[in-house]
C-alpha cells in the first residue's frame, strides 16, 4: 500500500516536471530531488515492511514515507489549483501571487526535503536493506527486464533544458572570443579555435553562437558541420536552407543548381548582411578553401568560426585571422562540471565526494571525461559502489591520467543489455550526423531491441534514449516541451560504439 503512494507521487512529480515547463529552476530543482529520493526509498520498502512486524520504529518510518508521499502530492495540486485561478486574475495581481505563491511551495518542499533526509538517516540506523538487489550488493540495478523497464521510465520520462544546456568554466575565453568577433574591424576574419576531441570546442562555439550579443550583432547566422566525410554541396545547402528557411520554393530552386551555382547564390545572399558562419569540426583544409569562396568580405565585420582538432588546419584558414587553442578545463571547472552533471549532488557524502575529486583530477580536465564519468556516478549509489569505479579507473592510468578511452568504455559497459544494444545502434549512423528522435526510436523498436510489456513501446524506447543522455553518452541537439527532438553522438562514443558492435 505505502509503494503504491510512493509510486503515485514519484509519477507525479515527474509529470508536474513535464507540464510546469516554465517553473523557476531552484523549485524544479527540488522537486526533482524530491522525486528522485522517494524513487530511492521505494527499494528499501519490501524490507522495511517485513521488518516493521517486529519493530515498531521501522513501523513508524514506512508511516513517515507515505506521509511524505502524501504530502508531497498535496503540495503539487495546490500549486496546479492555484495556478489555475491566478490566470484568470489581472496581471498585476498574478505576478504578486505569483511570487508569495512561489516561495510557499518552496518553503513546503523545503520542509519534505528535511523530512526525507531524516527517514534515510533513520533507514540506514535500522538496518533497511534493498532486498530487491540483495544479490547484486549495494547497487540499485533492477533484478528484472520489467523492473528495469519500469525504472527507466520513471527516472527518465523527461529531460531537463537545464541539465543538458549547461555551459561550465571558459569564461574567460568566452570574454577574449566574443571580444574578438564583436571588435570593430571590418575585415571578414576567421576565428579558428583547436583542441582534441572532446574538449569542449563545439560547446564553447554554440555557447558564442547563442549568446545574446552575438544574436544581436550579426542578423545573418548560420552553422553547419563539416566532419571527415563532407560534401561541399550538402554543406552549401545546409547554409543556404539555414538562412532562407525550408521552403518548397528554395528547396525546388536549390535541387536545379550545381556546385557553382549554390556557391554564387550563397555568396550573394551573404554580400550585404553582417554575418557569422560557425563551421564545426572542419578535417581538411581543402574543405574549408571549397566554402570560403562562398563567404564574401563586404567590410563589415562578418566572422567564421572554425573548430577543428587539427592545429595546421586552424592556422592556415586565414592568415590575418585569429587562432585560438583551448584549454584543458582547470581543476576547479572540472570539479564545478562533475557536480553540474551529477544526478544527485545531495547524496555525495564527505568520503564520496573526496573519491570523486581524486577521479575528475585524472579526468585532467577533459569535458567528455567528466561528463561521462558524472553520468556513471550518477547511477551508482554509495561509497562502495563509488570506491569500486575508482578501483577499475586506477588500473588504467597512464602518466597521471585515465584513458578517455577507459572511462568511455567503463561507462558502456555499465549498461543494462538493452541500452547496450541501443547505444550501439548510433554506431550505424554517420559522424556528426543529427537524428530526429522519433526515427531513432522508431528503428529501436523494428529492431526488437525495446522489450514489451505493459507500457507503450513508444515510451519505453524513449526512457532508453533519455537514460543514455542522462550518462552523457548521447548529446541533446534541440528539445521541444522539456522532450528531446533531435540528438547526436560524439565522434569518441560513435567509435566506441562502432568498436563494441564488432567485438
Ligand atoms: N564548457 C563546458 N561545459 C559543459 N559541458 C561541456 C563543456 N565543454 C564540453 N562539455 C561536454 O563535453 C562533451 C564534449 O564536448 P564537445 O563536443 O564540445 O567537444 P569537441 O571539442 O567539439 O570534440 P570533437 O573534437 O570530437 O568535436 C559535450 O557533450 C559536452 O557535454
Ligand atoms: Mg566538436
Amino acid at each position: 500500500m505505502v509503494d503504491a503512494f510512493v509510486s503515485f507521487a514519484v509519477q507525479k512529480l515527474g509529470d508536474f516536471l513535464i507540464q510546469e515547463a516554465s517553473l523557476h529552476s531552484s523549485l524544479r530543482q527540488d522537486v526533482r530531488w524530491l522525486r528522485n529520493e522517494l524513487f530511492f526509498v521505494q527499494s528499501f520498502l519490501k524490507d522495511a515492511e517485513q521488518k516493521q512486524v517486529v519493530d515498531q520504529r521501522v513501523q513508524q518510518w514506512v508511516f513517515e514515507i507515505s506521509s511524505v508521499a502524501n504530502d508531497a502530492v498535496a503540495i503539487l495540486e495546490t500549486y496546479s489549483f492555484e495556478a489555475s485561478k491566478g490566470s484568470r486574475l489581472k496581471a498585476c495581481t498574478c505576478i504578486c501571487r505569483k511570487q508569495t505563491k512561489f516561495y510557499t511551495v518552496r518553503k513546503e518542499i523545503q520542509s519534505l526535503k528535511h523530512r526525507i533526509m531524516d527517514i534515510s538517516r533513520k533507514r540506514e540506523t535500522y538496518d533497511i536493506r534493498d532486498i530487491n538487489n540483495a544479490g547484486e550488493g549495494p547497487s540499485n540495478r533492477p533484478n528484472n527486464q520489467s523492473d528495469m523497464v519500469r525504472t527507466l521510465r520513471r527516472t527518465t520520462s523527461y529531460v531537463d533544458d537545464d541539465q543538458d544546456y549547461i555551459f561550465v568554466g571558459y569564461q574567460d575565453i568566452v570574454e577574449t572570443l566574443l571580444a574578438e568577433l564583436l571588435k570593430p574591424e571590418p575585415r571578414r576574419s576567421v576565428i579558428s579555435i583547436y583542441g582534441m576531441g572532446g574538449l569542449g570546442k563545439t560547446t564553447l562555439a554554440r555557447n558564442l553562437y547563442i549568446s545574446p550579443n552575438i544574436a544581436s550583432s550579426f542578423p545573418t547566422r548560420a552553422w553547419i558541420c563539416v566532419s571527415q566525410e563532407y560534401n561541399t554541396m550538402d554543406l552549401l545547402w545546409n547554409i543556404i536552407k539555414s538562412i532562407q528557411g525550408c521552403t518548397k520554393e528554395t528547396l525546388d530552386l536549390l535541387e536545379k543548381m550545381t556546385e557553382r551555382d549554390l556557391e554564387i547564390y550563397l555568396r550573394d545572399l551573404l554580400k550585404e548582411p553582417k554575418y557569422l558562419v560557425v563551421v564545426d569540426d572542419l578535417w581538411h583544409r581543402e574543405a574549408w578553401e571549397s566554402l570560403k569562396r562562398a563567404f564574401p568580405d563586404s567590410k563589415n565585420g562578418s566572422r567564421v568560426v572554425i573548430t577543428t582538432r587539427k592545429e595546421d588546419v586552424a592556422e592556415r584558414a586565414d592568415n590575418k585571422g585569429f587562432v585560438y587553442k583551448l584549454r584543458f578545463l582547470s581543476q576547479e571547472e572540472s570539479w564545478d562540471l562533475f557536480c553540474r552533471k551529477l544526478l544527485d549532488v545531495q547524496a555525495m557524502v564527505s568520503a564520496m565526494e573526496r573519491l570523486a575529486k581524486d577521479m575528475v583530477d585524472r579526468c585532467g580536465g577533459l569535458p567528455l571525461a567528466i561528463v561521462v564519468l558524472s553520468g556513471l556516478l550518477s547511477h551508482k549509489r554509495g561509497l562502495e559502489e563509488w570506491q569500486r569505479v575508482k578501483d577499475h579507473l586506477w588500473q588504467h592510468i597512464k602518466d597521471d591520467s585515465i584513458e578517455i578511452s577507459y572511462i568511455l568504455s567503463l561507462s558502456y559497459n555499465d549498461l543494462p543489455t538493452e541500452l547496450k544494444q541501443c547505444f550501439l545502434y548510433f554506431g550505424i549512423i554517420p559522424e556528426d550526423h543529427e537524428v530526429h528522435v522519433d526515427h531513432i526510436l522508431w528503428l529501436w523498436m523494428a529492431e526488437g531491441f525495446i522489450p514489451t510489456g505493459e507500457e507503450i513501446m513508444e515510451d519505453v524506447a524513449e526512457g532508453f534514449l533519455n537514460e543514455l543522455i542522462r550518462r552523457s553518452l548521447i548529446q541533446v541537439v534541440r528539445t521541444f516541451w522539456e522532450k528531446v527532438s533531435k540528438c547526436r553522438i560524439h565522434d569518441l562514443l560513435r567509435d566506441l560504439a562502432v568498436q563494441k558492435h564488432w567485438r
